[in-house]
C-alpha cells in the first residue's frame, strides 16, 4: 500500500531519518514504537505525505508520489495527532471541515457527520466548542474528524498519550474495533508497548532515525535482549512486575 525506497531526510544539517526500504501491506495496521527522538513522528509525516524526503521516493499503491499528485493522495489519508488542533467553532463544524474541503456538502455532509458523531458517542457535544472539552472528548472529536473522511489509511501519532488510564484504554478498544470494521489501514505511533495489542500485532521499532526491528509483537519482545531500544521500552513492564511483589 505504501513503500519507501532509499529514503533520507535531513534537517538542520543532520540526517534524522534513514530508510533503505519500508513497506506497509494493503490494509495493514502497524504500530511504530521507539524512544523519544527516534524519528517516529518524522516517519509518520513522510508516510502521510506531510514531509518531503531529502532524497529517495515514496510510493502509494505502486505510484511514485510527486509534487503534482501528492495532494490527491493526501486526500485519501487522515492524520490524528496528540494535540487535537481543533478549530474554535462547534464540534459539528470541526468534524464537517475536512468534508467541505473535499467538496462534500448538503445532505451527504450532514449524514456522514451525524453518523460519526453517533459512532463515537459524541452526538451530545455537537453544538459545543472544543475549548471546554475534556482531553478524552477532544480526542473522540479528533477521531470523528479522521473517520468521517473514510480514508484508506489513517495515521495516528501518540493520540491518547495525554489521557488517563481508563479513558486511554476505552479509546484504544473503540479505535481497534473501528479500524477492523471499516478495514482501514493504520500507522500508529506510540512509546508504550501495552497500547499495541488493542490495535495490531505488527510492530516496527525505531531508534536514531532507523527502523531497527520489524515483526510480530512477540518477535519484537523476544529480540528485546539484543536491541537496546526495545530493552529500554520494555523497562516499565518489568518495573510494574516488581511492583507486584509489594501488592
Ligand atoms: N524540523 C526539524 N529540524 C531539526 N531537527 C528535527 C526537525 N524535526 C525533527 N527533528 C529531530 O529529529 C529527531 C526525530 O524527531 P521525531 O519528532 O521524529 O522523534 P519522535 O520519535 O517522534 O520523538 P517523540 O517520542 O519525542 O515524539 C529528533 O532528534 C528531532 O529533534
Ligand atoms: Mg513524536
Amino acid at each position: 500500500m505504501l513503500r519507501l525506497q532509499d529514503l533520507l531526510l535531513a534537517r538542520g544539517g543532520q540526517t534524522i531519518l534513514r530508510v533503505k526500504e519500508f513497506r506497509l501491506a494493503e490494509g495493514e495496521r502497524l504500530a511504530v514504537i521507539g524512544p523519544n527522538g527516534a524519528g517516529k513522528s518524522t516517519l509518520l509525516k513522510v508516510l502521510a505525505l506531510l514531509e518531503r524526503p531529502t532524497t529517495g521516493a515514496v510510493f502509494f499503491r505502486g505510484v511514485k508520489v510527486t509534487a503534482k499528485n501528492a495532494l490527491a493522495f493526501r486526500r485519501r489519508m487522515a492524520v490524528v495527532f496528540q494535540e487535537p488542533l481543533l478549530l474554535n467553532t462547534t464540534v459539528f463544524n470541526n468534524v464537517a471541515q475536512g468534508l467541505k474541503f473535499r467538496g462534500i456538502d448538503g445532505a451527504e455532509l450532514q449524514r456522514r457527520v451525524d453518523y460519526w458523531l453517533e459512532r463515537l458517542s459524541i452526538t451530545g457535544l455537537r453544538s459545543r466548542t472544543p475549548l471546554h472539552l475534556s482531553g478524552g472528548e477532544a480526542q473522540r472529536v479528533n477521531l470523528a474528524r479522521a473517520f468521517v473522511l473514510e480514508p484508506e489509511i489513517i495515521f495516528l501519532d501518540e493520540p491518547f498519550s495525554a489521557l488517563d488510564f481508563p479513558t486511554r484504554f476505552n479509546l484504544l478498544e473503540e479505535l481497534g474495533e473501528l479500524l477492523v470494521k471499516t478495514g482501514t489501514a493504520a500507522v500508529f505511533v506510540t512509546h508504550d508497548f501495552t497500547e499495541i495489542p488493542f490495535l495490531t500485532d505488527n510492530v516496527a521499532v525505531m531508534d536514531r532515525g532507523e527502523v531497527v526491528c520489524r515483526g510480530k509483537l512477540w518477535e519484537v519482545k523476544e529480540s528485546g535482549t539484543s536491541i537496546p531500544a526495545v530493552r529500554h521500552l520494555l523497562r516499565p513492564l518489568n518495573m510494574s512486575r516488581r511492583l507486584d511483589n509489594y501488592l
